[in-house]
């Protein structure tokens, strides 16, 4: 038994996608999350830069004494996962493998779709990891640069997401029977998605993949809570505005959380955290 926390982390607000299922697979547990929506989104980013913010998040969980770290985002899985589980003594997961997996028990076609973030496509990561897999599979890979901005501003249910996601998905469709939501901020993006593949299209959301292996690595490392009905609300920080950050939540976990603001460079010198109240 492990009471601690399980530390989240994302550019933004992706990753309340990945925490909304835990909380309906695991709903003991407690969370802290980090989101630097002050500097997202990452996926147009360097990849040495991301890897830099990536060790300030984690860096920053670790401060809040975490039991396990979820990469709740695929670009910094793609830059930075090998590494820092590497460097940790606690498990650190990411998102892409399972989402991997799941593509490939999905498909009857042999044909899957992956969008992403401009690094995250340009990483090759889900391709490379799918025909390792299953050699068998044709992948197709498409970069949707405007999605996760559409999302960090809430403007998901906008007649601009719908535009946008119609004409950047346009080349995908009929082409491809699974969808690996390969961005963390897409599942929030989810019924435009659906409506412009297709209703046959099997849409695979990689942080709900993600949290099956959370439970199999909690169980594994014998870590899980001990099951008093947990009283705790989750926390959440963004190096942001808590207020829109507080909207997109409340709207999207349907409960009540805790969201500070904290500056990650005060952090560092042991200032910089802050309650909205
Ligand atoms: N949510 C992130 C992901 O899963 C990143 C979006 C971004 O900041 O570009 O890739």
């Amino acid at each position: 038994m492990d009471n601690r926390p399980i530390g989240f982390l994302d550019s933004g607000v992706g990753g309340l996608t990945v925490v909304r299922e835990l909380m309906r697979q695991l709903p003991y547990e407690e969370i802290v999350y980090i989101g630097d929506s002050a500097r997202a989104p990452y996926g147009p980013r360097p990849a040495e830069q991301i890897r830099e913010y990536t060790w300030e998040l984690v860096q920053f969980l670790l401060t809040q004494n975490v039991k396990m770290i979820v990469f709740a985002c695929n670009t910094a899985t793609a830059v930075a996962w090998e590494e820092v589980k590497e460097k940790l003594d606690i498990p650190v997961l990411g998102v892409i493998l399972p989402g991997s997996s799941a593509a490939i028990k999905s498909t009857r076609s042999g044909k899957i779709g992956i969008i992403g973030t401009p690094m995250t496509i340009k990483s090759d990561i889900y391709r490379q990891k799918i025909v390792s897999l299953a050699p068998q599979m044709t992948v197709l890979s498409l970069s949707c640069p405007k999605f996760a901005p559409l999302v960090e501003s809430n403007e998901m249910a906008s007649s601009v997401a719908k535009k946008v996601v119609y004409e950047t998905l346009a080349s995908l469709v009929g082409k491809v029977d699974t969808l690996v939501l390969g961005c963390t901020h897409y599942p929030l993006l989810r019924p435009i998605i659906q409506n412009v593949m297709g209703p046959e299209v099997k849409l695979i959301d990689s942080g709900a993949e993600c949290v099956r292996d959370v439970s199999v690595l909690l169980n594994y490392f014998q870590i899980n809570h001990s099951r008093i009905p947990n009283q705790s609300i989750p926390v959440f920080y963004t190096t942001a505005s808590t207020q829109s950050f507080r909207e997109i939540a409340m709207n999207w976990l349907n409960t009540d959380i805790d969201v500070r603001h904290v500056d990650l460079q005060a952090q560092d010198e042991g200032v910089g955290l802050e309650n909205d109240g």
